[in-house]
């Protein structure tokens, strides 16, 4: 089967600095199906050659060494640019008439790639059903639609309507790019092609569970998107509920889209709802200082840059297990990390041993930028009577496997052109983390408590997030990961 993916946004952010490289890499890997066209499609005044100069000088920029100059013509002469906008209707029928010129006759699947901003979503999903783009008599047509999808509930269901009215669920594909990196995918692989972590897997045997996603940047130049934003929407909705999803989610079936998705989906629905004074109990807001002076922030805005949200999976699985979910930009170290704290042995016979929560066993799974997986015990010191430390099992990426970890975007642009939606979003599946996310906001915008607090940069957030743990008899797990 031929490929066309069109871009529209192509003379955007996200296409510069993600898709193209991407792209590119599938290329000079031989992974990009043969003679796959990109079409990119945007606003800005580019011939087809000016858009390739420009891109090829992005992609110099961005791969720096990793860039094969000698691939370069091959990729570009697949490369081609058309001018246009979302709101205007012929500039659609002008795409269909160039798309219908470039291809050969015969079934071409074709990727509709959303990389716009999302203000434009619906009026390109109206064209792109109004024009008869995204009809298949000629091969499938399919829609990558980026985050945010929606700003709350109403707002994602209203854009699920408009979807669905154009495209079936089955050609649809939206974004979230955490479920392209390796270890999240790993996770789903050390769940379910391992036998030893599921009898250990459920309330007989775990404390609680800490999903962190520390950034170390802030929110540097696009103060006037975050700030209307903040870490929930920009990174809870998304990022942070599908890490609990697939830590929490019961074994599909088969590895096949729809399965993986009932069972994700089914722990969102578990997720008791936070409602009034439970957000004021079970979550934490802060906002770094300096914050406020970032470009395009309100002067006295609100929005909070780090969160911290209590959440209980009501199932059997789960019953009385915490999930203490954390984000947060200005932060310590960038690290992704899910720890899955086991609980302590039920009797402790070493007297000098120590008999503490935090000294139980751990799984840190390390989602990135040292990518692996360490499991921490207990050993006795050699030559020290009966005294006993902690120590790990520590499995790496780079010291296994070697070679760079592939980017997101190329696994998730591949199973696109493929028709392999396992890793992408489901409509029920997005609303129903809205779902769980509105009632966190809507209780912030009303209510002074949870108070929101001021962290220093360079902290793990605020500092009254330590209580906010000590109460609940538990310690966070604060450890930049060792980068070798
Ligand atoms: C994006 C958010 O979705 O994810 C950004 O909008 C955030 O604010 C980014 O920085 C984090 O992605 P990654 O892959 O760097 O962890």
């Amino acid at each position: 089967m031929l490929h066309t993916i069109v871009i529209f946004g192509a003379s955007g952010d996200l296409t510069q600095r993600k898709l193209v490289p991407a792209l590119f890499r599938l290329f000079c890997k031989g992974r990009l199906p043969k003679e796959s066209r990109i079409v990119g499609f945007s606003r800005t005044d580019f011939s087809h050659d000016a858009w390739r100069a420009d891109l090829r000088e992005s992609l110099a920029a961005n791969l720096g060494a990793e860039f094969e100059a000698s691939k370069w013509e091959a990729f570009a002469a697949n490369l081609f640019y058309l001018r246009g906008d979302i709101g205007q209707a012929s500039d659609f029928d002008k795409l269909a008439r160039f798309l219908t010129e470039i291809e050969p006759k015969g079934d071409v699947t074709r990727l509709y790639y959303l990389a716009t901003a999302p203000q434009f979503y619906e009026p390109a999903i109206v064209q792109l059903g109004r024009s008869g783009l995204a009809e298949e008599s000629n091969g499938p047509r399919r829609v990558i639609i980026e985050k945010p999808f929606g700003t709350d509930l109403k707002t994602a269901q209203r854009l699920n309507e408009i979807v669905h009215g154009v495209f079936h669920e089955r050609q649809v594909y939206r974004i979230d790019h955490y479920l392209g990196k390796e270890t999240v995918q790993n996770l789903l692989v050390l769940r379910f092609a391992n036998s030893i972590f599921e009898p250990l897997w459920n309330r007989n045997f775990i404390d609680h569970v800490q999903i962190t996603v520390a950034e170390e940047v802030d929110v540097g130049s696009r103060g006037a998107y975050y700030d209307t934003a903040g870490v929930v929407r920009d990174m809870f909705q998304n990022h942070l509920l599908q890490l609990l999803m697939i830590t929490a989610m019961e074994a599909p079936a088969r590895y096949a889209a729809d399965a993986i998705r009932d069972e994700k989906v089914k722990v969102l629905h578990s997720v008791r709802a936070l409602a009034g004074h439970d957000v004021r109990q079970h979550t934490l807001r802060g906002q770094y200082d300096g914050y406020l002076k970032a470009e395009g922030v309100a002067e006295e805005s609100h929005t909070a840059t780090f969160a911290a949200i209590e959440l209980s999976v009501d199932n059997w699985r789960w019953q009385g297990v915490p999930f203490y979910l954390r984000s947060g930009k200005a932060m310590s170290c960038r690290t992704t990390q899910i720890v899955v704290q086991f609980r302590e042995p039920p009797h402790m016979i070493f007297a000098s041993g120590p008999h503490s929560a935090i000294e139980s066993n751990r799984l840190v799974i390390q989602v990135q930028p040292a990518e692996g997986i360490q499991l921490h015990f207990e050993t006795k010191v050699p030559d020290a009577g009966m005294m006993l430390r902690q120590t790990d099992l520590d499995f790496r990426y780079q010291r296994e496997f070697r070679g760079a970890i592939p980017e997101a975007y190329e696994r998730l642009l591949l199973d696109a052109l493929e028709g392999d939606a396992s890793l992408f979003a489901r409509a029920d599946e997005v609303e129903a983390a809205w779902a769980i996310c509105d009632p966190i906001l809507e209780a912030w915008q009303k209510n002074d408590e949870p108070a929101l607090l001021t962290y220093e940069p360079a902290m793990w957030g605020p500092i009254e997030s330590i209580d906010w743990m000590a109460k609940r008899g538990r310690q966070w797990f604060d450890t930049c990961p060792v980068l070798h």
